[in-house]
């Protein structure tokens, strides 16, 4: 199945009340978006769902919460002051900056588009091994080799390539100094390692054991496109799970296999997922890989796993100046874990879920008819109660059935407009159940229920109901999946 176009989707997310763009009468703010009414429970409901089957799921990991402001110093001991950076161009005309890799990428892509598939080939070649050397001024004389121009300006009046480091910074308290300094964290797993101590022994963890957490993270991308792709401020869903040293390649393959299995158990198919190996790793890892997704515009990551060894721990150790060891009494011995961990992105999943979801069929009599097909159990409302006519004692049964309900379920109750409208707009936002009060309702105590997909409507009594939702909306229904019962 192949996705609606991005453009499709984007219009959807905004006129169904998923997502729109920050501070939009202002003319928005680039790669920062504002969750509406619907997107922000789908966020919710997926958000559950990631805590209960990291935590629930698993004995031995447990979650917390930590604050977003950090001590300066974890940013240099965890690398990112030094090594979180990319690098970048400006074009003195346009005064506009690129990310050196996404320009030259764009070059190559045309010139493959010109028929010249060789060359884009190589180029990408050379600019990975540059990249890798960390030679900018090789990565400069291939811009100005290959004439690349700046697509605003159509020149090719470059600075040099400088890296730029990706964090936010700001200030604590009144007075402007360099030691004030604090740091946006562009990852939630600081707060983790960090903390490695006092989770241990709070609450009396034995290695192999998780630490889950999940909160904004914020980068200062010089590329923002594709949407809620690449954001400036995002949502991050990290587990890092402390391992026995030698122990590390086993671990990685288990968390590999458990989180693709999360996404095929979300409905997603195979076909549109890959696990993808990095060649070139961040600062910290020793061995990556991404889950990837088809997206409308390349397969491209959604989750990272990363076998991070004891890089975090030890230098924390070493800038802290505190022991972060745990005595295994197993083997009487002390050690620094290693680590494995696996980072999603809650946006990007929830990109993935809408261009997996959204659906234009051809209908009776050429009409198009969308729809959202979400999971059911993380869909905004779970169903909507329409009364089939506004009169006649049948709006007094819906509202008592959806008073009756509304403490199980998301529920939604609408009267206005004709059936056929309402079921249309609850399609549109991926209601996965309507349930309509008709007269044959006042007299045997029936309703119909319509499934967003297929269609199909049955009749069902309204005290099969409540069993009948739990079993196809309950987020339980993906836990029981995930442990295979
Ligand atoms: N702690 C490891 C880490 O942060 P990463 O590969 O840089 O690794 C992990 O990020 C995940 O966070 C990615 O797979 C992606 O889903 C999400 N992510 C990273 N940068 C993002 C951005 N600018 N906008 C949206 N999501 C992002």
């Amino acid at each position: 199945m192949q996705s609606l176009p991005l453009p499709t989707i984007i219009a959807h997310a905004k006129e169904y009340g998923f997502l729109y763009p920050s501070s939009e009468i202002y003319e928005g703010l680039q790669a920062v978006y504002d969750y509406g009414p619907y997107g922000a429970a789908l966020k919710r409901n997926i958000q559950n769902l990631w805590w209960q089957s990291m935590t629930q799921l698993h004995a031995n990991i447990v979650g917390i919460d930590s604050a977003i402001f950090m001590h300066p110093q974890t940013w240099k001991a965890s690398g990112h002051i030094d090594s979180f950076n990319d690098p970048m161009i400006d074009n003195k005309d346009s005064q506009k900056r690129y990310r050196v890799d996404s320009l030259i990428e764009e070059h190559a892509g045309q010139l493959e588009q010109q028929g010249q598939k060789k060359k884009a080939a190589d180029l990408l070649k050379v600019l990975q091994h540059l990249l890798q050397e960390q030679d900018l001024e090789g990565i400069y004389q291939l811009i100005v080799e290959e004439n690349i121009q700046c697509p605003v300006a159509k020149t090719s009046n470059w600075t040099s390539v400088r890296q730029f480091n990706l964090m936010f910074s700001t200030q604590v308290g009144a007075v402007k100094e360099e030691t004030d300094k604090l740091y946006l964290r562009p990852e939630t797993a600081q707060g983790i390692f960090v903390n490695f101590l006092n989770v241990q022994k709070s609450a009396r963890m034995k290695v192999p054991f998780g630490i889950a957490q999940m909160g904004k993270a914020f980068r200062n991308e010089i590329v923002a496109r594709q949407f809620i792709f690449r954001m400036r401020e995002f949502e991050q869903m990290e587990m890092q799970f402390f391992v026995r040293p030698g122990t590390e390649a086993y671990w990685f393959d288990y968390w590999k296999k458990q989180r693709l299995q999360w996404h095929l158990d979300l409905g997603v198919p195979d076909t549109q997922l890959s696990l993808h190996p990095h060649d070139q790793l961040a600062h910290y890892a020793q061995a990556a890989t991404d889950i990837e997704y088809a997206f409308p515009f390349g397969s491209k990551e959604i989750e990272g796993i990363h076998s991070r060894t004891d890089f975090d721990l030890k230098n924390h150790q070493n800038y802290a100046k505190k022991k972060l060891q745990y005595f295994d009494a197993e083997i009487n011995q002390s050690y620094i874990p290693y680590v494995i961990e696996t980072s999603l992105g809650c946006d990007r999943l929830i990109l993935m879920l809408l261009c997996q979801g959204l659906r234009q069929e051809t209908v009776a009599e050429g009409k198009i008819r969308t729809y959202l097909k979400l999971p059911p159990p993380l869909a905004p409302f779970k169903a909507a109660i329409l009364p089939l006519v506004k009169k006649d004692g049948l709006p007094e049964m819906a509202h008592k059935l959806t008073e009756a309900l509304r403490s199980d379920f998301a529920l939604v109750y609408e009267e206005n407009q004709s059936i056929g409208k309402r079921y249309a707009r609850q399609d549109l936002i991926g209601t996965p159940y309507c349930i309509t009060v008709d007269h044959q309702s006042l007299e045997d105590n029936t309703i119909t229920l319509r499934e967003r997909d297929s269609m199909q409507q049955q009749r069902l009594p309204i005290q099969a109901l409540r069993d009948y939702l739990y079993k196809k909306v309950a987020l339980q229904t993906i836990l029981k999946k995930l442990i295979g019962t």
